[in-house]
């Protein structure tokens, strides 16, 4: 989709379909009267005879029959709250959806925003782009999704400014990166395995800065990942760890890692779930395609950081070798943790990558897994709970994951709680009590981490959409590239 900006009046662009923003409740908006002097009342008249009042997500599409230069014109409600980047990046969604609809494959669309015009622009092109996803590679009747070939946001006197282009160039780098993602997380279990993991991260991430290097079985016993090795045993397939790394080409300011629960199908282990919950467990390694896919943008953002990512990998399966509850598992930080429960796997696997992560010593470290049903149960399917040990960096990830549309909330480290992982003959248990589930899990994590300034965010309601919207169909979301690409960029 190629974006581009001009100056031109509403009534003067010529398009096949001339998108205009419109307020609750103001259509007495001078866009709307200008294309009426054209049109000679017929857009009021039309306006009129129909219930469109602006609200958000309400639309009108008016076919000018060629009194105007273009030939369709759309009006779109944006509400009448704030206009904040969330309404920019559905008004862009919305119109993608109708101008495939129509056929047409450019559109114009009048930009005016009350202010932030760069993360509005940025908001607007994210959407349009994220709009396009499918993941048809499993229907014989799929077809491919309409093309847009290109986007114009025009006004009188628009001039493109650096900061513009920037704010569309790194809208337009992130959407191959969330695809990568929503891919990885689409993709059936018996596919997407700890190898096929490995191997996409390797296709992605490969040259210009990036390094990848995927541990085979061998290699993470070598490397005593013994949490990986004890969740794989249940498995007929070899565990993989990936490790990309991401060197600026000049001196790197700061240096982060990123750590990503890739577990490609969660059965439970000998803690079998119940078959009703296992139905979407392929999206447990949701943590590790956000980590893969955030490393694969980064080329082409040029930050002078350098990004570490982790990805600890395997499938949890009840096979005849199965860890079993009471096992203990021994840490290459020499902490010990005994299995209760083999279905809270993720902190297992976690553990390991976090430990080797905290041995670099990096500025910041963020872990992405999709951890508990009980950070489900406490936010819902739409936000994502974080945890971190350094307020400045939970401050910084918060107004990230605003700024990218992507939701989270603060759930606290409760340091009375680790009475509730006690373990009778280890240093820890890998489960809590009745209660508070994500956040005794979350205690787990902090035990590996030394004193990282480091955050967790427990993904597992938002990594899967249940359900279409505008931005995602139903499945894997993509959820979290979007903020820590924000938040890279803010470093
Ligand atoms: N992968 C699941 C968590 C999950 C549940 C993610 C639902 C997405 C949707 C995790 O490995 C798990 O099974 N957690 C257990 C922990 C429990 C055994 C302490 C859970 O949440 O029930
Ligand atoms: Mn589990
Ligand atoms: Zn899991």
């Amino acid at each position: 989709m190629e974006i581009r900006f001009r100056d031109s009046a509403c009534d003067r662009i010529k398009s096949d379909l001339v998108v205009i923003p419109v307020r609750e409740k103001r259509l007495d908006d001078p866009a709307i009267r200008a294309l009426d002097r054209g049109l000679k009342g017929h857009l009021r008249a039309r306006i009129g005879k129909t219930n469109f009042t602006g609200a958000d997500g309400s639309i009108l599409l008016h076919p000018t029959g060629d009194a105007l230069p273009a030939a369709c014109l759309l009006l779109v409600g944006i509400g009448g709250g704030d206009t904040g980047s969330d309404t920019w990046r559905k008004a862009g969604a919305k119109v993608r959806k109708e101008a495939a609809a129509i056929g047409a494959n450019e559109f114009a669309m009048l930009f005016a925003p009350e202010n932030d015009p760069e993360s509005a622009a940025g908001a607007i092109v994210e959407g349009a782009a994220l709009a396009g996803y499918q993941f048809n590679k499993y229907r014989s009747n799929g077809k491919p999704a309409t093309e847009v070939k290109s986007l114009t946001l025009f006004r009188s006197g628009l001039t493109k400014t650096a900061g513009l282009q920037k704010a569309v160039d790194t809208a337009q780098s992130t959407a191959p990166g969330v695809f990568l993602a929503r891919d990885l997380v689409n993709e059936p279990p018996s596919v997407a395995t700890a190898k096929f993991l490995g191997a996409q991260a390797q296709r992605a991430c490969q040259g210009r800065g990036l390094t990848v290097e995927v541990w085979n079985k061998k290699k993470i016993e070598a490397m005593k990942l013994a949490g990986l090795v004890a969740v794989n045993r249940g498995s007929m397939e070899e565990p993989r760890f990936i490790h990309i790394r991401y060197r600026p080409a000049g001196k790197a300011r700061k240096r982060v890692a990123l750590i990503g629960k890739g577990i490609t199908f969660d059965s439970g282990g000998l803690s079998l779930k119940p078959s009703k919950s296992m139905e979407t467990m392929k999206l447990d390694m949701a943590g590790g395609a956000a980590v893969i896919a955030t490393m694969s943008c980064l080329p082409n953002l040029g930050l002078d950081l350098e990004v570490t990512g982790y990805v600890p990998t395997t499938d949890n399966l009840p096979g005849h070798n199965a860890q079993k509850p009471g096992d203990v598992i021994r840490y290459l930080n020499g902490k010990t943790i005994e299995v209760l429960n083999t279905d809270a796997e993720g902190r297992l696997i976690l553990a390991d990558a976090l430990a080797l992560a905290a041995q670099q010593k990096p500025d910041y470290m963020i872990n992405l897994a999709t951890l508990t049903g009980a950070c489900m149960t406490a936010l819902g399917t739409q936000v994502a709970g974080i945890f971190c040990n350094h307020q400045p960096l939970a401050d910084a990830l918060l107004r990230c994951g605003q700024e990218a549309g992507e939701k989270l909330w603060q759930l606290p480290l409760v340091k009375e709680y680790k009475e509730l992982i006690k373990s009778s003959i280890a240093d820890m248990k890998n489960i809590g009590g009745a209660h508070g589930g994500a956040i005794t899990a979350a205690l787990i994590l902090q035990e590996f981490v030394g004193d990282a300034a480091w955050a967790h965010l427990d993904i597992a309601g938002p990594a899967f959409a249940e359900s279409d919207n505008l931005l995602c169909p139903k499945g894997g979301t993509g959820f979290g590239v979007r903020t820590l690409i924000k938040f890279l960029m803010s470093l």
